[in-house]
């Protein structure tokens, strides 16, 4: 079995050479595999990620299917919350829900902290996750601060933000005291999940993309940073950091603490790399609706990512953002053949 902080992956999350450039899918996991569909079948989706055998097999589905650099942990942002003790739960095509919106500081005062043993049967699966995955690095993730507040203010999903943003504007001690119990509650996961063997860890922040840099980086910021160097004392893991409509964020998201920026299918590679210290790898970034474009425009586009990834210390290749459900395996499974080919040839060309 070969190391997994070895690996062709976390060695580019860390800006060292690799023979190919790696690729995983955000929500790689999930409706978009038959496969998943069966094994979800009259499951709750928070119930199954708390049932190690399911999180196990289903962390496992797109690794078989894609050949895929990595695995990301089958689980969801808001499960921390629920494991916890928060009353919510993920309506199918809607998103999490919950019971009682968080608004005002007495709100904030009953949010439970996270108990490692809360989220025991996560702790397994990534046991038995690291065995079973013979080499092949996993990543484990964290809701960010202000995407868990979202929907915890806004008790269910939103486009708008309104509420989160009224509360940060209009009440900011409650605002912190909020944000503060996330960061907290999201190092906690995290934790577990590296002490149980993943390699690397990913905080979604997939709605920060809602805010002004400025008000990112005094409502946001602060907090995120908390959880990526907690994280960083904690253990020596690459720490992705990624959101959606990020681009005027990107050196914000960098300087949180991160060491690769994940960044959406807006801005093209290059450019994020030039918003980017040096130090940084990035992450992404093909629009997830190419998938279902004839395939010669596939080809061109993600040869284009690879090309403008180049520029970069180091080039984890994703989508701009999740795996659309109804995507087609077959060309997920071609794009990964494809990345490896290309980028395998870009270094002999380098080299
Ligand atoms: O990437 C993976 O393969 C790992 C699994 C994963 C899930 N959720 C499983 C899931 C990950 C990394 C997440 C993170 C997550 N969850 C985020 C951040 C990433 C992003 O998309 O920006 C967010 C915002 C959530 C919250 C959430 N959970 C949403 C918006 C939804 C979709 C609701 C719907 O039905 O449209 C979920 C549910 C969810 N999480 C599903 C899966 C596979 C679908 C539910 C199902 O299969 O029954």
């Amino acid at each position: 079995m070969s190391d997994p902080a070895e690996s062709v992956f976390v060695r580019a999350c860390r800006g060292q050479r690799t023979p190919w450039t790696p690729v995983w899918f955000m929500r790689q996991a999930g409706r978009s595999l038959p496969e998943y569909r069966a094994l979800r079948e009259g499951v709750g989706m928070l119930e199954s990620c708390l049932r190690a055998d399911l999180v196990t097999e289903i962390t496992l589905q797109p690794v078989r299917r894609y050949g895929v650099d990595a695995a990301i942990l089958f689980s969801d942002i808001v499960l921390p919350l629920k494991a916890a003790g928060v009353d919510l739960d993920i309506k199918p095509g809607v998103g999490p829900v919950v019971a009682q919106p968080i608004r005002r500081a007495a709100d904030v005062a009953r949010l439970p902290d996270l108990e490692p043993d809360d989220v025991q049967p996560v702790a397994d699966a990534v046991r038995s996750l690291v065995t079973e995955l013979r080499g092949t690095p996993l990543i484990g993730f964290a809701g960010a601060p202000f995407t868990l507040a979202s929907y915890l203010v806004e008790s269910g999903p939103s486009r708008e933000h309104a509420r989160t943003k009224a509360l940060m504007y209009g009440d900011e001690p409650t605002w912190h005291a909020l944000a503060e119990r996330l960061a907290q509650i999201a190092l906690a996961f995290l934790r577990v999940q590296v002490q149980a063997g993943a390699s690397a860890v990913q905080l979604f922040d997939s709605w920060a993309g809602a805010l002004s840099a400025a008000d990112y980086a005094r409502y946001v910021l602060p907090h995120s940073r908390t959880v990526l160097e907690g994280i960083r004392h904690f253990a020596d893991v690459p720490r992705i950091h990624f959101g959606v409509n990020t681009g005027e964020l990107l050196g914000l998201m960098a300087d949180a603490g991160a060491d690769v920026v994940g960044v959406d299918w807006r801005l093209p590679l290059d450019e994020a790399v030039r918003r980017l210290p040096d130090s940084v790898a990035v992450q992404g970034n093909l629009d997830p609706a190419v998938v279902f474009a004839p395939w010669p425009a596939v080809l061109e586009r993600t040869r284009d990512v690879l090309r403008r990834g180049t520029t970069a210390r180091g080039h984890v290749f994703n989508l701009g953002h999740g795996v659309l459900p109804d995507s087609d395996p077959d060309v997920l499974a071609r794009i990964v053949e494809l990345v490896h080919e290309e980028s395998a040839t870009q270094v002999q060309d380098a080299g």
